[in-house]
């Protein structure tokens, strides 16, 4: 697999950073997944963006324009074999030769880039939909940063693994947060809800085109807090992520969700919402930059 670290692309297996890299002792960076369809990065502005307001947050200078990220991201994505592709970047504040926790000077940002093959779900998962656990968010604050300090999204996402689930739903003072590494969506008597994109959720990049297609297709929706009890009560619920696209929840903590004939199957809203994503796709790849 191909990398790039630091100006230089070269094989994964002969990138090498320092220990003494703040990503390495302090979780002191961030980062972004770009998913690549035929050789095409999807939305990719709209990552840059992110990557943008998450180095501010962090106070890092960003090391690169978003002229220079394209050229980059474009020359990982030609030199790996793939079509669909995602590609990890991250930035750390860099290698210092102490450890201290105030913010170095005068040390340049680590900035590390690899490509692997885009894993999307299943057939059998977009056919019976997937099953979630949920637990209490034990994140901090500002989850709206794309920061490289995972560790409670990596032990909350084990919660599900542990029970052959494919996510884990998180409840922070009885609301709905988000998913450990995806958005959730439910539906409830035909009406789209979703937490509003705030400090506690990181605004995802598959979240807000869902939101357009549905305001397109014109279909009713509303931001709002999502009560623990509308969650388990919910008609659909969904997750979305780069690699996830729009993904249906049917089984909630070991119960079926949904209602009528699609009880413990995908809702109908999901469907046609993963449909609208899927031919979308396919436009923006005919029409780069739409
Ligand atoms: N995760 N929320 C969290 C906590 C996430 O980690 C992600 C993405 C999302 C969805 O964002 P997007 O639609 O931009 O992918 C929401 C990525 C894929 C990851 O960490 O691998």
């Amino acid at each position: 697999m191909r990398a790039y670290l630091d100006g230089r692309f070269l094989p994964l297996s002969e990138a090498r950073i320092s220990p003494m890299d703040r990503g390495f002792l302090y979780a002191d960076g961030v980062y972004e997944v770009i998913p690549v369809y035929s050789r095409f990065p999807f939305r990719l502005e709209e990552h840059l963006r992110r990557l943008q307001n998450s180095l501010d947050g962090i106070r890092l200078p960003n090391p690169y324009s978003a002229a220079e990220w394209r050229l980059k991201i474009l020359q990982l994505i030609a030199e790996t074999d793939f079509d669909d592709q995602a590609v990890y970047l991250q930035v750390t504040r860099g290698a210092d030769v102490r450890r201290d926790a105030c913010f170095p000077k005068n040390i340049p940002q680590t900035v590390f880039m690899f490509s692997a093959p885009l894993i999307a779900p299943s057939s059998e998962q977009r056919e019976t939909g997937v099953k979630a656990v949920t637990a209490p968010d034990i994140r901090w604050l500002r989850c709206d940063l794309k920061s490289i300090s995972l560790l409670p999204n990596v032990l909350t996402r084990q919660l599900s693994a542990d029970v052959g689930a494919t996510e884990t739903l998180m409840l922070r003072d009885g609301y709905l947060t988000e998913g450990s590494a995806s958005n959730v969506f439910i539906v409830k008597d035909g009406v789209l809800l979703a937490p509003p994109k705030d400090s506690l959720i990181l605004p995802g990049i598959t979240y807000d085109v869902v939101l357009e297609l549905t305001v397109k297709h014109n279909a009713p929706y509303e931001l709002r807090r999502i009560s623990e009890a509308e969650l388990r009560d919910a008609d659909e619920i969904w997750v979305t992520s780069s690699s996830k696209e729009v993904l249906a929840v049917t089984t909630l903590d070991d119960k079926p969700v949904g209602k009528g004939d699609w009880v413990g199957r995908p809702g109908p809203l999901a469907r046609k919402t993963h449909a609208w994503f899927c031919e979308f796709k396919e436009q923006v790849m005919r029409r780069p930059g739409a």
